[in-house]
This record gives structure tokens, sequence and C-alpha cells, in this order.
């Protein structure tokens, strides 16, 4: 069976770290006798944007539907584009329409790395923040009135679906029951949010008669940022609403040490439409062009969607080779974010390598 995979470079560090993260694909392909069928696309850049005033091209949808997932480097490049016009034209394009609507981010303190945490080691962190991905606050309902006047009045209404919401729920759980500790946490703030949250609440704890094997828990928003800080050990998969879970799947891996290695997947979980592979990270402007960009979040997006597409141990051994990489601790092969002085390519190179074996 052959894989076809759509690669986009998007912007910025993302051109420069998509050729590592290829490199590790191929590499864990060649080993494991993995077909893949790669198809470049230069659109959902700002480049493109520049060229054509658009994202991407009317027939997008078409174009991506039936490939078996998406591999992705960064969008945005400010300076010529804004943020909001590159972002929504493109990566929230993918995610709507091709209803993607997990957003899972693997939180794990690595060998070698330093977490900003006083006195956390490997193994202290390790958990999964799972976020609605398709509807919550990130919604299009509302609008502006009487602008430029006194009068003035903006509104945006935060929009939950029991399909919606029940669906997150589950993909949640059932990461959970995978899980040794077996262990759920919700982000609530139904103090405050006095409708949607305490449904949200309702509906976790309805889904939660499901899995009488995995231990729930919740906090608030507020509380639940601070034990991400000072509790990191206490989690093992957080779910939570898009915004909640836009903030926490950033500070998630911020406690891990560096944003430059952390991974993410926008899953269809049906299977109906593609799911997208990314790095956490942006195009990253201040050190675009230099070659210094690390690439273990774009490698280890490369081994979330090889173990999406079935091959588990094909997504390990790229897992474990950075690790080692890291471990070892090379300064010559590692990137300045991780306290070395090498480059995007002899951190990639270092990591193929071991993934050949
Ligand atoms: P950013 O993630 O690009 O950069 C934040 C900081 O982390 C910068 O100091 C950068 O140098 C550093 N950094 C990021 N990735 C790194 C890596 N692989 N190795 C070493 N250091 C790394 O976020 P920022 O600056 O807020 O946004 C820049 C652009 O990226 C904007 O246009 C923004 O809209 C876009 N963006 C796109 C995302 C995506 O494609 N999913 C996600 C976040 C931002
Ligand atoms: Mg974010």
């Amino acid at each position: 069976m052959t894989h076809r995979i759509a690669v986009i470079p998007g912007d910025g560090i993302g051109k420069e770290v998509m050729p590592e993260g290829l490199r590790a694909l191929d590499a864990a392909a060649e080993r494991f006798g993995i077909d893949l069928s790669l198809e470049h696309f230069d659109f959902a850049s700002c480049d493109y944007y520049l060229e054509h005033g658009q994202m991407l091209p009317d027939d997008w949808f078409e174009q991506l539907k039936d490939v078996d997932a998406i591999f992705y480097g960064a969008v945005g490049w400010p300076e010529t584009v804004p943020d909001h016009i590159s972002l929504w034209g493109s990566l929230l394009q993918f995610r709507r329409r091709f209803d993607q609507y997990v957003n899972l981010r693997p939180c794990r303190l690595l060998p070698g790395i330093k977490s900003p945490l006083a006195d956390r080691r490997p193994g202290d962190i390790d958990f999964y923040v799972v976020r609605e991905n398709t509807e919550g606050e990130y919604s299009s309902v509302g609008g502006r009135m009487f602008e430029g006047t006194d009068r003035e009045v903006v509104i945006q209404e935060t929009v939950m679906t029991r399909t919606g919401v029940d669906r997150v729920l589950k993909y949640a759980f059932d990461l959970a029951q995978t899980r040794p500790r077996r262990k759920l946490t919700s982000a609530t703030k139904s103090n405050g949010i006095a409708i949607t949250m305490p449904w949200w609440d309702e509906r976790v704890k309805a889904m939660g008669k499901n899995y009488p094997e995995v231990s729930v828990d919740q906090f608030h928003i507020d509380i639940l940022t601070a034990n991400f800080v000072m509790h990191p050990d206490w989690f093992d998969v957080v779910v939570a609403s898009n915004l909640f879970g836009d903030i926490l799947s950033d500070l998630g891996p911020a406690c891990t040490g560096t944003i430059g290695v952390a991974p993410s997947a926008n899953i269809n979980p049906d299977g109906i439409f593609p799911s997208l592979f990314e790095p956490v990270h942006g195009s990253a402007p201040d050190i675009a062009g230099r070659g210094i960009a690390n690439p273990i979040g774009q490698v280890w997006s490369a081994a979330m969607m090889l173990e999406h597409l079935g091959h588990q141990d094909a997504g390990k051994a790229i897992v474990d080779a950075f690790e080692a990489v890291l471990a070892e601790g090379d300064k010559a092969v590692l990137t300045p974010d991780v306290s070395g002085h090498g480059t995007t390519e002899t951190l990639g190179r270092a990591i193929a390598e071991r993934i050949a074996g």
C-alpha cells in the first residue's frame, strides 16, 4: 500500500526544517519498507499569496482531499502579509474543511533538554493536550455595528455543539485509556463562563461513564495554567475547548524547554479527510535564513504522521533516534536553542543516520 503525502513547507523556517523532516521520513520508510509517495505544493505560503493574491488556489480542496496525510511546515510572514490573513487563509481552512477536530500535542521533557521549571527531569513531564479544533470560542458568529461611533459594539459568540464536544471528549478518553496512568483532566471555567462551561462539564461526566477505568479530574483554566508550571507531573491527558486548548498547548511544550522540538497533529479521527502534521512553532522570522532552526518539531511530527498511518514501529524509531541524539549532547550537532552550535542540517542528518540504524 502506498501512502500519498502532501508536503507543504510554507514560510520562513518551515522551508528549512521541512527537508530534515523529510530526511527522517525517508530514513524510516526505507528501514521499515514503507511506500510513501510525496506530492509537493507551494501554496499555503506568503510567497504564494504575494504572487496570486490568495493563500490557496481555488481548487485546493480537490487537490488535497484524497491524500493520506498533509505534512506541513509553518505559515506566516507578517512583514508582507498580516498574520490573520495568512493563518485564516491556509491552516484554518484545512482544519475546518477537513474536519480535523482534534489537535493533539505531546508535552514531554526530553533527555538533554533543560526545562525552564527548576529541577524537572525527563520522566517528570509526560502528558498530552487534546484541543477541540473546529468550534468553541473560535467561531465566525458575531460582528461589528456602529463602527467608529460612540455606540460601537462588537460581539463574538462561543459555539459548542454536542456533536463537536462529545467527539473530542471521546478521543481524549480513548487516548487516556491506552496510557498507563489512565488519567484525564478537563479544562473548564464553569464558575465564570456560566452557560457553556457547566454544560462542557456535564458532557465530560456523561462521557466518563463509558470509561470506568479512567480517573477524571477538572480544573478551572486559571489555576490549571498555574498547575502546569507547579505540578506538571500531575497530568496525563488534558482535554480542552478550542481557546483553552490553544493556550495550554503552547504552555505545555514551553514547560519542556524549547518550542523548537514540539510537534502537533490535527486529526480527523474518522479518516474521511486527511489529517495534518506540523511543528507547534511558527515561521520564526527572527531566525529564518540562518539555518539554525531546530528541526525536531518537524521530525517528531513525521513520527506522529507515521503512527497515524499505522506504522507505530517506524514512529517509535524516529522518536528513539532524536532522543538518543539529544541525550548524546554533541554540541557540534545540536542547534543553538538546545545549547549547541550546529545547524538545522547537522541535527537533521544525525537523526536520520540513527533512524537508518
Ligand atoms: P514562532 O514560533 O515562529 O517563534 C517564536 C520564538 O521561538 C522565536 O523567537 C523563534 O526564533 C523561536 N523558535 C520557533 N521555532 C524554533 C525552532 N524550530 N528552533 C529554534 N527556535 C525556534 O512564533 P511567532 O514569532 O509568534 O510567529 C511568527 C510567525 O509564525 C507569525 O507569522 C505567526 O502567525 C506564525 N505562526 C504560525 C504557526 C503555524 O504555522 N502553525 C504557529 C505559530 C505562529
Ligand atoms: Mg497557538
